[in-house]
């Protein structure tokens, strides 16, 4: 988690590829991710703006929808989505600093009063009002959460009947894997939970969702990390003096292995699209 922090943190939209020299960190790091993601609007997942445009239409969020993020990250996907739609978000995040750094980004883009960011762990009872959300997100962070009934209940709970859920599952058993590619996909991340095909959706059934619809995204999950590390490829001598050589080559062994993984689908990322009643 360390390393991905490291390499993703740059801000939006900064600075402009002009050469190595000229460039401060900050730069590089911008253009590498604009090189992997595209459009970089703060992402910390296998996310492109097309993609969550994709789930926000699925979801029908508009400016009337009052949107829950779970696990926000630094908030750039839920302040892309108020910017986008015009509807109130609320990110939540585990890590403190994920959500300072989204509600000052939501002060800088004039959003403040329609985005907050709040601590929280997604494990434990949420701190909002039983049925007080149209929708509820959560991308790519799903594989963090152990006792996912209990996950599931909370999201039930805070949606209005009728509001829409949709989550992303990075690591769905689909095949064979051996111990080093797990430890490589998932070490030093904090909890981390990998979900045999199927389980998720019986899950958010057993929790009462209707409506489950289960959709392959595991596309993303290669095409991401193959720019990524194409891109820091491309600036390895600069990398190895900012991030050191051992951290940079481990990042990118990181990026390798999920998209290997994802390749040959032995790892597969769904998105699971579900109806409170
Ligand atoms: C891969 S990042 C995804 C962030 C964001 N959804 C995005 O797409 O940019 C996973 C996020 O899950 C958060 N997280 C992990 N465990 C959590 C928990 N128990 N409760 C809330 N957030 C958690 C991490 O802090 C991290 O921000």
């Amino acid at each position: 988690m360390t390393v991905l922090a490291s390499v993703t943190m740059g801000a939006e939209g900064t600075g402009l590829y002009d050469g190595a020299y000229a460039r401060s960190s900050e730069e590089l790091y911008a253009a590498i991710r604009r090189e992997a993601f595209g459009k970089d609007i703060g992402q910390f997942s296998w996310l492109t703006v097309e993609e969550y445009a994709t789930f926000a239409d699925w979801l029908a969020i508009d400016a009337q929808s009052n949107v829950l993020e779970v696990a926000c990250g630094t908030g750039g996907p839920a302040l892309f989505l108020a910017g986008r739609t015009g509807c109130r978000v609320t990110g939540v995040d585990l890590h403190e600093a994920g959500v300072t750094a989204g509600s000052a980004r939501a002060e800088e883009l004039g959003l403040a009063d329609r985005a907050r960011f709040v601590q929280a762990d997604a494990r434990s009872p949420l701190p909002f009002d039983d049925a007080s959300f149209d929708a509820v997100i959560c991308i790519d962070a799903w594989n963090h959460f152990d006792g996912r009934e209990a996950v599931l209940r909370e999201w039930f709970r805070v949606l209005r009947p009728g509001g829409g859920l949709l989550f992303t599952d990075p690591t769905v058993v689909t095949g064979m894997l051996r111990r080093e590619e797990i430890v490589a996909r998932s070490g030093s991340m904090g909890e981390f939970v990998f979900t045999p095909a199927g389980v998720d959706e019986q899950l958010v059934g057993d929790a009462d969702f209707v409506d489950i619809r289960v959709e392959d995204a595991t596309p993303n999950m290669w095409e991401v990390p193959r720019r990524w590390r194409g891109a820091r490829e491309q600036h390895r001598a600069e990398l190895d003096e900012i991030e050191g050589r051992e951290a940079n080559e481990a990042f990118q062994d990181f990026l390798e292995v999920v998209e290997t993984l994802a390749r040959e689908r032995r790892l597969s990322r769904i998105a699971i699209l579900a109806r409170r009643p």
